[in-house]
């Protein structure tokens, strides 16, 4: 399961961190070299590698991505699509059966779209093949809070849409939630609901102002970083910087 090898990762490496691997370059070449050289350099101090547009739309996922996961695997890390789906149950199958052909473990879902005919037959197609599901629950941008912080009536008295997203994400029981790092109070929030049943995953590190430390003080298990360790001068100490978090 996704979650056993992720958890697995986590120990051996003694590291909390998922590579954001959103490598920007001017050509394909240089962008399957740069992947293979951070993952090369960075393997032993992270937990999995999280994978977004900026690499499926110019490699494409069976031309250039799929060997990117081959080589995340032979690290013995997961690899995350962070596809946010979005759509309806028919269309929703045809994305993640094609993302788990490509060898990824687990992709990430926008909870909006529901259960029937939205997610259901994303999250029976995924632990039906040991791969997870990971709901976003709250974002890290500023914009955010227009609607992730909408009070929504749900049968008793109005609450937030953040907390809804995360009494469904732990009836649904997906894999895992994603809170964003810049809004630690809110991981807090979200951890009361979830309790030890989900882990949560928090981007939006460094960059875009979240802070480790405090993330993982409200109940965040895993840290998403990007641009923070790929740009930084010296990769390899940045992500040793961070790992020194685990605990
Ligand atoms: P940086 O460079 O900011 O990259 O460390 C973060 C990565 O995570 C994605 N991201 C999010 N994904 N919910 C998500 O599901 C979020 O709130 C969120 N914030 C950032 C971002 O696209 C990038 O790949």
């Amino acid at each position: 399961m996704f979650k056993d090898k992720i958890g697995k990762a986590s120990e051996k490496n003694r590291s909390r961190i998922v590579l954001a691997l959103d490598l920007v370059e001017a050509s394909r070449e240089k962008l399957l070299r740069k992947s293979f050289s951070l993952l090369e350099n960075l393997s032993n101090l992270i937990c999995a590698v999280k994978i977004n547009r900026h690499l499926v739309l110019p490699l494409g996922l069976f031309d250039g991505v799929k060997k990117i996961v081959g080589f995340i695997h032979r690290f013995g890390l997961p690899a995350i699509m962070d596809c946010k789906i979005n759509d309806i149950g028919s269309t929703n199958l045809i994305i993640a059966k094609n993302y788990f052909r490509a060898g990824f473990d687990a992709l990430t879902v926008n909870p909006i779209i529901g259960f029937e005919d939205g997610l259901k037959p994303v999250l029976s197609l995924a632990h039906k093949n040991g791969k997870g599901v990971i709901t976003v629950v709250y974002m890290s941008h500023k914009g955010a809070k227009e609607f992730y912080e909408r009070k929504v009536l749900d049968g008793g008295k109005p609450k937030p849409q953040y907390i809804l997203f995360a009494e469904k994400s732990l009836r649904w029981k997906v894999d895992g939630v994603v809170v964003g790092a810049t809004k630690p109070r809110k991981i807090g929030e979200i951890k009361k609901v979830l309790g030890e049943k989900i882990p949560i995953y928090s981007p939006g590190i460094g960059v875009q102002g979240g802070k480790a430390e405090k993330a993982l003080k409200m109940g965040s298990s895993f840290l998403i970083v990007g641009r923070k360790i790929i740009n930084a001068k010296n990769p390899i100490k940045e992500a040793e910087r961070i790992r020194m978090l685990y605990g």
